[in-house]
């Protein structure tokens, strides 16, 4: 399998992740870029890998074969307290998280992520979740599929575009290319030089994969696993986001006290100083790698 995908903010990564660690858990593995790199300047760290897409986890395994410090996890990411306790470790000096998809992802018609490559309209990360995103928009009302596409994709034309989408459900479209077909046609507005279809498709994807969901559950289970001299990093690519990881990290160093567990009943507040930081892409890197552009990588430090 030809795995391509180009990890952003790699330097920066690199740079920031300054802590000499131990245990490096990375929430989206993907290609294995950004753990190559942190392999390469941390050779005995040991490293968990987490994807919950299985071609991303055959790819990592093949990999990393030669690595006996990396462990690789077929998973949601949500479920990190649950892998690390499976496999014995109290502690976590660096977690990582590179948000959405990847370009293999992307770029494979299959999957069903894109709008200009032909193929079922699926968006699942993992294969084995039951909801495609076909299921999803039948599934849905058209009141829900508009609030998803103002909340994910401020679609300014939410309204239309969820007629549009039940409507060719209903027809029995199935394939991505006819979706992205109609709603360029419903659509009155696009910015100039964006495929119309763009932010439809992604809200729908944030959907199928219930991404703000995972994001949240995983800050919350990995934050309170981090060692004395804990890093939290993670890259996103997109304004929601985006807030709820700058909230959460802004919380965390005011020493706002927050709840998991099961019910959200286990309340957690570190005393510890913490910091925060957030580094963007250099002009270069977002000329060599566009996917770059929205990209925004967010640090929180312990101690
Ligand atoms: C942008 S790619 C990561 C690329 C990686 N940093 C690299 O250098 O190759 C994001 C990856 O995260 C995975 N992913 C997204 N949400 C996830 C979740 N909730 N749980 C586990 N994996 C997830 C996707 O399947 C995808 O492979």
């Amino acid at each position: 399998m030809d795995f391509v995908h180009v990890p952003v903010l790699f330097n920066e990564v690199l740079s920031s992740f300054d802590n000499e660690p131990a245990v490096f858990v990375d929430l989206t593995s993907g290609g294995g870029g950004h753990d190559a790199g942190i392999l390469e300047k941390y050779p005995d760290v040991r490293a968990v890998l987490v994807d919950r897409d299985q071609d991303a986890v055959a790819h990592l395994r093949e990999k990393f074969a030669s690595f006996p410090n990396v462990t690789v996890v077929n998973a949601p990411f949500s479920e990190i307290d649950k892998i690390l306790f499976l496999l014995q470790i109290p502690k976590v000096d660096i977690v990582f998280a590179d948000l959405g998809v990847s370009s293999f992802q992307f770029d494979t018609p299959h999957r069903g992520f894109s709008m200009q490559k032909d193929g079922p309209m699926d968006m699942r990360m993992d294969k084995n979740s039951p909801l495609t995103a076909l299921d999803y928009i039948k599934s849905a009302t058209e009141g829900e599929l508009r609030m998803i596409l103002s909340l994910y994709a401020q679609e300014r034309e939410a309204g239309t575009v969820a007629r549009t989408l039940k409507r060719c459900a209903d027809e029995g479209m199935t394939t991505t290319l006819q979706f992205a077909e109609e709603i360029r046609k419903a659509k009155k507005y696009a910015k100039k030089g964006i495929d119309p279809s763009t932010q439809v498709f992604m809200a729908l994807r944030m959907a199928v994969n219930d991404e703000l969901g995972e994001l949240e559950k995983a800050l919350k289970r990995a934050f309170p696993l981090l060692s004395d001299k804990g890093i939290m990093g993670v890259i996103t690519f997109h304004s929601t986001e985006d807030r709820i990881v700058k909230n959460f990290f802004r919380d965390r160093r005011n020493k706002v006290p927050f709840y998991v567990g099961e019910n959200d009943t286990v309340p957690v507040c570190d005393d510890a100083s913490f910091s925060v930081d957030m580094l963007v892409p250099t002009e270069e890197e977002c000329s060599r790698n566009p996917r770059a552009r929205s990209a925004k990588l967010r640090i929180l430090k312990k101690g």
